[in-house]
């Protein structure tokens, strides 16, 4: 992660607007039972999440372990919320464990993404749902990330939807929005038919 989008993160103004993010990005989903959030960061969402909702069953991940001490402090209020390392690519947990899973402006970060959502349809269960939001591919977010030369592979406008479909996600909201920088997604995995 590029340390200008490392420090933003850890930031309070940040903390401050999680709540607001949070709403914006999953257009009126209602979240419930098993929520996986991947490159949770810092724990900002997932304690907005766990803070709005204390029913669900919170667990984040995050690749870098100084986050996920981050994200421990912070959700330790929350009994039903939980933060461990691992890496969106090789998610550590059995399939169909999850009703939902949350990607906040993470994907980006992951270079083999098309993995990451590979997994979070693998550990999804049927019925549930991917929800989130990322940077897409424009001059103003390269030059960030090219800047310090972290790690990343900002996502093609219309790159997404045709990745949904290979793993057999439904996409069934995707938004983009301020000049189409922003992509707003939400996903279903479909129900067994019986
Ligand atoms: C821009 S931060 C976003 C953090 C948080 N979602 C938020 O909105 O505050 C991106 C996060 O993704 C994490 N990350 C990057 N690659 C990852 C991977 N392969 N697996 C899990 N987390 C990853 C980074 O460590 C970082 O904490």
């Amino acid at each position: 992660m590029s340390a200008l989008e490392g420090a933003f993160c850890r930031s309070a103004p940040w903390r401050l607007a999680a709540r607001r993010v949070v709403r914006w990005v999953i257009q009126g989903v209602s979240l419930t039972g098993d929520v996986l959030e991947i490159g949770g960061g810092n724990g900002a969402t997932a304690a907005e999440l766990a803070r709005a909702n204390a029913s669900l069953r919170l667990t984040m991940i995050d690749y870098d372990p100084v986050m996920v001490g981050a994200a421990r402090k912070r959700l330790a209020e929350y009994s039903h919320a939980a933060a461990r390392q691992g890496d969106a690519t090789q998610l550590p947990f059995d399939d169909e464990t999850f009703d939902f899973v949350v990607s906040f402006l993470m994907l980006h970060h992951v270079v083999d993404w098309e993995k990451a959502i590979a997994e979070v349809a693998r550990v999804l269960r049927p019925g549930g749902i991917f929800t989130g939001y990322d940077l897409t591919a424009s001059r103003a977010a390269s030059w960030v990330h090219l800047a310090d030369r972290s790690p990343h592979r900002l996502i093609e406008r219309g790159a997404f939807e045709p990745v949904l479909a290979q793993v057999r996600l439904d996409a069934v909201g995707l938004r983009y929005s301020f000049g189409g920088r922003v992509l707003r997604f939400t996903a279903r995995k479909p129900a067994l038919s019986t």
